[in-house]
């Protein structure tokens, strides 16, 4: 998989759509959430053009993506209080790296989930990494009639939430991109960690 996204790197951050899907997910964040001060981990953020928009207000972010190439070309933006990994997310990773040991307040995931082999065991993992009133917040496509096998349901994201013990906080559909033929919505999900 790593492999892959690295081909797409270069030109990333030329891609219109993706630099959108990235500010209409910041609104929508920030319309959750005030991020001031606050410890983030970007999961698979890609070059980091939402992790870029995040670092102007929180405390700290950590920008983790699997890609080498991406996590290249964020490294080159040296933004302020970002730290880049090009790892992937394991408990082993968790572990033995030190830039993962403190709990994060929020973990974004912005079009990543439909990428992952396993979705609910990285969420897991990933709800481990949260203090115990941290947000997970993740954005991918909706699924269509049009093609039942792409993208996510409501139904989907909460049983996950559930099975990665936290509570849903909010689904819903913030923003819309046009694609060539038709309008794709784009589903948020707020997850807390279950007290
Ligand atoms: C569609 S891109 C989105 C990038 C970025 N979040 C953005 O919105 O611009 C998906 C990213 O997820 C990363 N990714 C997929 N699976 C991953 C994993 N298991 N661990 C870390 N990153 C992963 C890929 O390398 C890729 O950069």
């Amino acid at each position: 998989m790593s492999e892959s996204w690295d081909d797409y790197a270069d030109d990333w951050d030329t891609n219109q759509d993706v630099i959108t899907y990235s500010e209409k997910a910041y609104d929508s964040l920030c319309q959750l959430i005030s991020l001031d001060g606050l410890r983030v981990l970007d999961f698979g953020c890609g070059t980091g053009l939402l992790t870029e928009l995040i670092s102007r207000k929180a405390g700290a972010v950590v920008g983790l993506d699997s890609s080498e190439k991406m996590i290249e070309v964020l490294q080159r933006k040296q933004l302020p209080g970002v730290d880049a990994l090009a790892v992937e997310l394991s408990a082993q990773e968790v572990a033995s790296n030190p830039h993962l040991h403190s709990k994060f307040d929020l973990i974004v995931a912005s079009s990543v989930c439909a990428f992952l082999p396993n979705y609910e065991d990285t969420l897991l993992l990933l709800k481990s990494m949260l203090t115990p009133d941290g947000l997970f917040v993740q954005w991918d496509w909706c699924q269509s009639e049009a093609e039942p096998d792409f993208g996510f349901t409501e139904e989907m994201i909460s049983m996950a939430y559930g099975k990665a013990g936290m509570d849903v906080l909010k689904i819903d559909r913030p923003f819309a991109l046009e694609g060539k033929d038709r309008t794709m919505w784009v589903i948020m999900g707020v997850g807390k960690v279950i007290a």
